[in-house]
C-alpha cells in the first residue's frame, strides 16, 4: 500500500479555505472519477464545500459548474472517463481567458482548485494561481494514461490502459500465430515510451520502439531474421505512437521492403476507456484526499505524487523544470528477454 503523508492542518473551522473547485482537463484516463470522488468526499468530511467545473478550464469561461455532494459521486468509481467531462481548452493560454476564469472562481468564493490532468493542465492551474487577486490556491493531480509527468512515478489510467493494451496483445498474439505472421502493435504515449515498454515487457514483444531511443529499421529487422533462425514463425513489434500517429505503418514499409511485410494494428483510443483497475482506483482516492489536505494545510501551486511508494506534494516549478525519463534498463531487459 502507498504511505500517505500527513499534513500539518489549521486547526478545525480555521482553514481561510471553506469552497473549493475541481475539475478533469486534457486526455481522459481511467480513475478519474476515483479522484474526482476522494476529493468531494475528503472535502465534505472537513466541512468544505465543492463545486464540479464542467470539461476542464472551459467550465470556468462557460460558467459551467455544480455543487456537488457525498451522493453526486456515488457509483462511479468503477466508471472509465470522468464524470465532469474534459476538454484540452486551448483558449486558456491566453491571459484575457484566464482573466474571466478567474472572476469568476472570485464571484463563486471559490478559494482552492484541485486539477486534475497532465503537465499541460498543470501549466494552466498555474498561470491561473499567479494571476489570482483572490489568493487562489492551486494543487494539481496527475491524471494520463502516459506516465510522463516528472515529479511522480505513477499517474492515474496508466495501469489500466496499459492492462488494456496488453489485453489486446495477448489476443493478437493467438492470430499471429496461427498464421506465422509478424505484427506491428501501436500504442499511444505521446512522445514518451513508457506504455510501449511496459506492455511490450509483459507481452514479451519481440521488439518496442519508443520516441526516446533512435529508430533503425535495420536493427529491427535483424531482430526479426534472429527470431525466425532460430524458430519463431511469428513477432509481435510493439510501436509508441511519437509525436505522430502512425509511426506504426512506416515501421511496417519498412518491413515489408526487408521481406518481412506485418499486420498493422493501432490500438488507439481503446486504450483510453474502460474500467479502471484496483492499483488506479486506489492511487487514484490517495492523490484526490492528499490534494484536499495539502490544500487545507496551505499549501499550492504544485502537484501531488508518488515516489517509491510515498505520497508527495512537489511544486509545480521544480516539475516543470525536470524530464520523466525511460529507464534505458527497463528497454535493455525487454530486449534480452525477447531473444
Ligand atoms: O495524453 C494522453 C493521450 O491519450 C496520448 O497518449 C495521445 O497522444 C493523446 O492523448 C490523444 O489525444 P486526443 O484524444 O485528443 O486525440
Amino acid at each position: 500500500m502507498l504511505i500517505l503523508p500527513k499534513f500539518k492542518a489549521p486547526s478545525k473551522g480555521n482553514s481561510p479555505i471553506d469552497r473549493i473547485g475541481v475539475l478533469t482537463s486534457g486526455g481522459d484516463a481511467p480513475g478519474m472519477n476515483a479522484a474526482i470522488r476522494a476529493v468531494v468526499r475528503t472535502a465534505v468530511a472537513n466541512q468544505v464545500e465543492v463545486v464540479g467545473i464542467k470539461r476542464g478550464f472551459r467550465g470556468l469561461l462557460e460558467n459551467d459548474i455544480e455543487l456537488m455532494s457525498p451522493a453526486s459521486v456515488a457509483n462511479v468509481l468503477q466508471r472509465g472517463g470522468t464524470i465532469l467531462k474534459t476538454d484540452r481548452c486551448p483558449e486558456f493560454l491566453e491571459k484575457s481567458a484566464r482573466k474571466r476564469a478567474l472572476d469568476l472562481l472570485a464571484r463563486e468564493q471559490i478559494q482552492g482548485l484541485v486539477v486534475i490532468g497532465g503537465d499541460g493542465s498543470f501549466r494552466g492551474a498555474r498561470a491561473l494561481e499567479r494571476e489570482s487577486k483572490h489568493g487562489l490556491q492551486v494543487v494539481g493531480v496527475p491524471g494520463t494514461i502516459d506516465n510522463d509527468i516528472p515529479g511522480t512515478d505513477d499517474t492515474i489510467g496508466f495501469d489500466t490502459a496499459t492492462n488494456t493494451a496488453l489485453d489486446a496483445i495477448d489476443r493478437i498474439r493467438d492470430t499471429a500465430s496461427s498464421h506465422d505472421r509478424t505484427f506491428v502493435i501501436e500504442v499511444m504515449g505521446h512522445a514518451t515510451g513508457f506504455i510501449a515498454v511496459q506492455v511490450g515487457l509483459a507481452g514479451g514483444a519481440e521488439s518496442i520502439v519508443v520516441p526516446e531511443i533512435k529508430y533503425r529499421p535495420r536493427d529491427l529487422v535483424k531482430a526479426i531474421e534472429r527470431g525466425k533462425r532460430r524458430g519463431k514463425t511469428s513477432s509481435i513489434i510493439v510501436v509508441a505512437e511519437g509525436p505522430k500517429v502512425g509511426l506504426a505503418h512506416q515501421v511496417a514499409q519498412d518491413l515489408t521492403r526487408a521481406g518481412h511485410p506485418p499486420r498493422v494494428c493501432i490500438l488507439g483510443h481503446i486504450q483510453r476507456g474502460g474500467t479502471p483497475t484496483a492499483h488506479d482506483r486506489v492511487l487514484a482516492s490517495a492523490f484526490g484526499a492528499t490534494a484536499v489536505h495539502a490544500l487545507l494545510a496551505g499549501k499550492t501551486s504544485g502537484m501531488i505524487g508518488v515516489e517509491r511508494g510515498v505520497v508527495s506534494f512537489k511544486r509545480f516549478e521544480e516539475i516543470f523544470r525536470g524530464k520523466r525519463a525511460l529507464d534505458q534498463n527497463w528497454f535493455q531487459l525487454a530486449e534480452i528477454l525477447a531473444t
